[in-house]
Protein backbone atom coordinates (compact mmCIF):
# COMPACT_ATOMS: atom_id res chain seq x y z
CA UNK A 1 0.00 0.00 0.00
CA UNK A 2 1.31 3.44 -0.57
CA UNK A 3 -0.30 5.53 1.70
CA UNK A 4 1.15 3.05 4.50
CA UNK A 5 3.26 4.91 7.31
CA UNK A 6 2.50 8.40 6.10
CA UNK A 7 1.01 10.78 8.71
CA UNK A 8 -0.47 13.62 8.11
CA UNK A 9 1.12 16.71 9.26
CA UNK A 10 -0.71 19.92 10.05
CA UNK A 11 1.16 23.29 9.08
CA UNK A 12 2.09 26.04 11.41
CA UNK A 13 0.47 28.02 9.19
CA UNK A 14 -3.16 27.73 8.52
CA UNK A 15 -5.51 28.54 5.42
CA UNK A 16 -7.15 30.98 7.62
CA UNK A 17 -3.75 32.66 8.33
CA UNK A 18 -2.78 32.72 4.77
CA UNK A 19 -6.19 34.02 3.83
CA UNK A 20 -6.34 37.40 6.36
CA UNK A 21 -2.89 37.82 5.89
CA UNK A 22 -4.18 38.61 1.71
CA UNK A 23 -7.16 40.50 3.05
CA UNK A 24 -9.40 37.70 0.81
CA UNK A 25 -11.07 34.14 0.78
CA UNK A 26 -9.98 31.41 -1.33
CA UNK A 27 -12.02 29.42 -3.61
CA UNK A 28 -11.77 26.69 -6.28
CA UNK A 29 -13.87 28.52 -9.60
CA UNK A 30 -14.11 25.31 -11.40
CA UNK A 31 -15.38 25.81 -15.31
CA UNK A 32 -16.67 22.89 -17.29
CA UNK A 33 -17.36 23.18 -20.78
CA UNK A 34 -16.86 22.10 -24.21
CA UNK A 35 -14.16 22.30 -26.04
CA UNK A 36 -14.29 25.74 -27.67
CA UNK A 37 -17.56 26.54 -25.25
CA UNK A 38 -14.69 29.64 -23.85
CA UNK A 39 -13.38 28.05 -20.89
CA UNK A 40 -10.18 29.32 -21.05
CA UNK A 41 -11.05 32.70 -22.68
CA UNK A 42 -13.42 33.17 -19.21
CA UNK A 43 -10.86 31.70 -16.62
CA UNK A 44 -7.96 34.65 -17.74
CA UNK A 45 -10.49 37.37 -18.34
CA UNK A 46 -11.82 36.42 -14.82
CA UNK A 47 -8.18 36.34 -13.46
CA UNK A 48 -6.98 39.97 -15.05
CA UNK A 49 -10.42 41.55 -13.19
CA UNK A 50 -8.74 40.16 -9.62
CA UNK A 51 -5.34 40.87 -10.44
CA UNK A 52 -6.57 44.37 -11.35
CA UNK A 53 -8.10 44.16 -7.82
CA UNK A 54 -4.53 42.48 -6.10
CA UNK A 55 -6.44 39.42 -5.84
CA UNK A 56 -4.17 36.71 -5.34
CA UNK A 57 -5.19 34.39 -7.91
CA UNK A 58 -4.08 31.33 -10.52
CA UNK A 59 -5.18 29.46 -13.64
CA UNK A 60 -4.70 26.37 -14.61
CA UNK A 61 -5.74 25.04 -18.10
CA UNK A 62 -6.24 21.71 -19.43
CA UNK A 63 -3.84 22.29 -22.63
CA UNK A 64 -0.79 23.74 -19.99
CA UNK A 65 -1.24 21.30 -17.67
CA UNK A 66 -1.35 18.21 -20.05
CA UNK A 67 2.34 19.83 -21.17
CA UNK A 68 3.76 19.26 -17.68
CA UNK A 69 2.21 17.25 -14.98
CA UNK A 70 -0.29 15.23 -16.60
CA UNK A 71 2.08 14.80 -19.70
CA UNK A 72 1.69 11.38 -20.77
CA UNK A 73 -2.01 10.69 -20.18
CA UNK A 74 -4.67 10.65 -22.95
CA UNK A 75 -8.16 11.24 -23.53
CA UNK A 76 -9.88 7.81 -22.55
CA UNK A 77 -12.31 7.97 -19.64
CA UNK A 78 -9.48 6.51 -17.32
CA UNK A 79 -7.11 8.98 -18.43
CA UNK A 80 -9.59 12.33 -17.88
CA UNK A 81 -10.03 11.33 -14.99
CA UNK A 82 -7.23 10.65 -13.05
CA UNK A 83 -6.74 13.93 -15.25
CA UNK A 84 -9.06 15.51 -13.23
CA UNK A 85 -8.14 13.87 -10.28
CA UNK A 86 -5.15 15.38 -9.70
CA UNK A 87 -6.16 18.82 -11.05
CA UNK A 88 -8.43 18.77 -7.89
CA UNK A 89 -5.85 17.76 -5.31
CA UNK A 90 -3.20 20.31 -6.54
CA UNK A 91 -6.19 22.89 -7.06
CA UNK A 92 -6.67 22.44 -3.32
CA UNK A 93 -3.10 22.50 -2.60
CA UNK A 94 -3.65 26.24 -4.18
CA UNK A 95 -6.46 26.80 -1.83
CA UNK A 96 -4.67 25.94 0.99
CA UNK A 97 -1.92 28.54 0.11
CA UNK A 98 -5.05 31.31 0.05
CA UNK A 99 -5.26 31.55 -3.68
CA UNK A 100 -8.22 31.63 -5.73
CA UNK A 101 -8.15 29.08 -8.17
CA UNK A 102 -9.43 29.06 -11.47
CA UNK A 103 -9.53 25.71 -13.46
CA UNK A 104 -10.36 25.34 -17.20
CA UNK A 105 -10.81 21.93 -18.19
CA UNK A 106 -13.63 20.15 -20.57
CA UNK A 107 -13.94 17.94 -16.86
CA UNK A 108 -16.57 15.81 -18.79
CA UNK A 109 -18.05 13.33 -16.11
CA UNK A 110 -19.89 14.51 -13.29
CA UNK A 111 -18.62 11.91 -11.05
CA UNK A 112 -15.14 13.12 -11.36
CA UNK A 113 -16.36 17.23 -11.06
CA UNK A 114 -18.25 15.53 -7.84
CA UNK A 115 -15.12 13.95 -6.68
CA UNK A 116 -13.07 17.49 -6.55
CA UNK A 117 -15.95 19.12 -4.66
CA UNK A 118 -15.54 16.91 -1.79
CA UNK A 119 -12.19 17.65 -1.53
CA UNK A 120 -12.77 20.92 0.12
CA UNK A 121 -15.31 22.49 2.21
CA UNK A 122 -18.59 23.52 1.09
CA UNK A 123 -18.66 27.21 -0.47
CA UNK A 124 -15.01 26.83 -1.32
CA UNK A 125 -16.02 24.77 -4.72
CA UNK A 126 -17.26 26.59 -7.40
CA UNK A 127 -18.93 25.16 -10.15
CA UNK A 128 -19.33 27.28 -13.30
CA UNK A 129 -20.96 25.67 -16.45
CA UNK A 130 -19.22 27.38 -19.48
CA UNK A 131 -22.33 26.45 -21.68
CA UNK A 132 -22.26 27.39 -25.77
CA UNK A 133 -23.76 24.38 -27.88
CA UNK A 134 -22.03 21.80 -29.87
CA UNK A 135 -22.67 23.89 -33.41
CA UNK A 136 -21.13 26.92 -31.90
CA UNK A 137 -18.33 25.28 -30.56
CA UNK A 138 -17.59 23.43 -33.77
CA UNK A 139 -18.17 26.55 -35.99
CA UNK A 140 -15.55 28.54 -33.54
CA UNK A 141 -13.22 25.67 -33.93
CA UNK A 142 -10.22 27.62 -32.29
CA UNK A 143 -7.78 24.74 -32.62
CA UNK A 144 -9.48 22.98 -35.80
CA UNK A 145 -9.75 19.93 -33.90
CA UNK A 146 -13.52 19.46 -34.18
CA UNK A 147 -12.79 19.37 -38.15
CA UNK A 148 -9.99 16.12 -37.19
CA UNK A 149 -12.36 14.91 -34.71
CA UNK A 150 -15.82 15.00 -37.56
CA UNK A 151 -12.82 13.37 -40.32
CA UNK A 152 -11.63 10.23 -37.28
CA UNK A 153 -8.29 11.38 -37.21
CA UNK A 154 -8.65 12.50 -33.10
CA UNK A 155 -10.77 9.58 -31.58
CA UNK A 156 -12.59 10.54 -28.16
CA UNK A 157 -13.33 13.60 -28.72
CA UNK A 158 -16.09 14.84 -26.30
CA UNK A 159 -19.58 16.18 -28.09
CA UNK A 160 -18.79 14.26 -30.95
CA UNK A 161 -17.34 10.73 -29.83
CA UNK A 162 -17.06 10.95 -26.27
CA UNK A 163 -19.26 12.39 -23.89
CA UNK A 164 -20.19 15.75 -21.63
CA UNK A 165 -22.61 15.37 -18.83
CA UNK A 166 -23.55 18.62 -17.85
CA UNK A 167 -23.60 19.90 -14.19
CA UNK A 168 -26.99 19.21 -12.61
CA UNK A 169 -26.49 22.22 -10.07
CA UNK A 170 -23.49 24.67 -11.13
CA UNK A 171 -23.52 27.51 -8.73
CA UNK A 172 -23.16 29.42 -12.23
CA UNK A 173 -24.05 29.21 -15.85
CA UNK A 174 -22.46 31.04 -18.15
CA UNK A 175 -24.07 30.82 -21.74
CA UNK A 176 -21.25 32.31 -23.99
CA UNK A 177 -23.46 32.10 -27.28
CA UNK A 178 -25.17 35.12 -25.44
CA UNK A 179 -23.11 36.44 -23.15
CA UNK A 180 -20.10 38.80 -24.04
CA UNK A 181 -17.10 37.77 -22.10
CA UNK A 182 -17.30 41.64 -19.88
CA UNK A 183 -20.96 40.41 -19.07
CA UNK A 184 -19.45 37.11 -17.83
CA UNK A 185 -16.38 38.26 -16.01
CA UNK A 186 -19.47 40.82 -14.49
CA UNK A 187 -21.12 37.77 -13.43
CA UNK A 188 -18.01 35.59 -11.79
CA UNK A 189 -17.08 39.05 -9.96
CA UNK A 190 -20.67 39.66 -8.60
CA UNK A 191 -21.17 36.22 -7.08
CA UNK A 192 -17.70 36.09 -5.12
CA UNK A 193 -18.69 39.58 -4.32
CA UNK A 194 -21.83 38.15 -3.02
CA UNK A 195 -20.33 35.37 -0.93
CA UNK A 196 -17.90 37.82 0.47
CA UNK A 197 -14.73 35.94 -0.81
CA UNK A 198 -13.46 38.81 -2.20
S1 LIG B 1 -10.44 16.59 -19.86
O1 LIG B 1 -11.54 15.94 -20.57
O2 LIG B 1 -10.94 17.49 -18.79
O3 LIG B 1 -9.51 15.60 -19.32
O4 LIG B 1 -9.70 17.48 -20.95
P1 LIG B 1 -8.68 18.71 -20.72
O5 LIG B 1 -7.56 18.32 -19.83
O6 LIG B 1 -9.45 19.92 -20.36
O7 LIG B 1 -8.05 18.90 -22.16
C1 LIG B 1 -8.84 19.37 -23.19
C2 LIG B 1 -7.98 20.00 -24.28
O8 LIG B 1 -7.25 19.01 -24.99
C3 LIG B 1 -7.40 19.17 -26.41
N1 LIG B 1 -7.87 17.86 -26.90
C4 LIG B 1 -9.07 17.25 -26.68
N2 LIG B 1 -10.20 17.65 -26.07
C5 LIG B 1 -11.25 16.77 -26.02
N3 LIG B 1 -11.23 15.53 -26.55
C6 LIG B 1 -10.11 15.09 -27.17
N4 LIG B 1 -10.07 13.87 -27.69
C7 LIG B 1 -8.98 15.97 -27.27
N5 LIG B 1 -7.73 15.85 -27.80
C8 LIG B 1 -7.08 16.99 -27.57
C9 LIG B 1 -8.27 20.37 -26.65
O9 LIG B 1 -7.41 21.39 -27.05
C10 LIG B 1 -8.88 20.72 -25.30
O10 LIG B 1 -8.77 22.08 -24.98
P2 LIG B 1 -10.04 23.08 -24.87
O11 LIG B 1 -9.45 24.29 -24.22
O12 LIG B 1 -11.09 22.44 -24.01
O13 LIG B 1 -10.47 23.33 -26.26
Amino acid sequence: MASENIVWHETTISKADRQSKKGHKSCILWFTGLSGSGKSTLANAVEKELYQRNVHSYVLDGDNVRHGLNKGLGFTEEDRKENIRRIGEVAKLFLDAGVITLTAFISPFREDRNLVRSLVEVDEFIEIFVSASIETCERRDPKGLYGKARAGIIPNFTGISSPYEEPEAPELVINTDKQSVEESVAKVISYLEEKQII
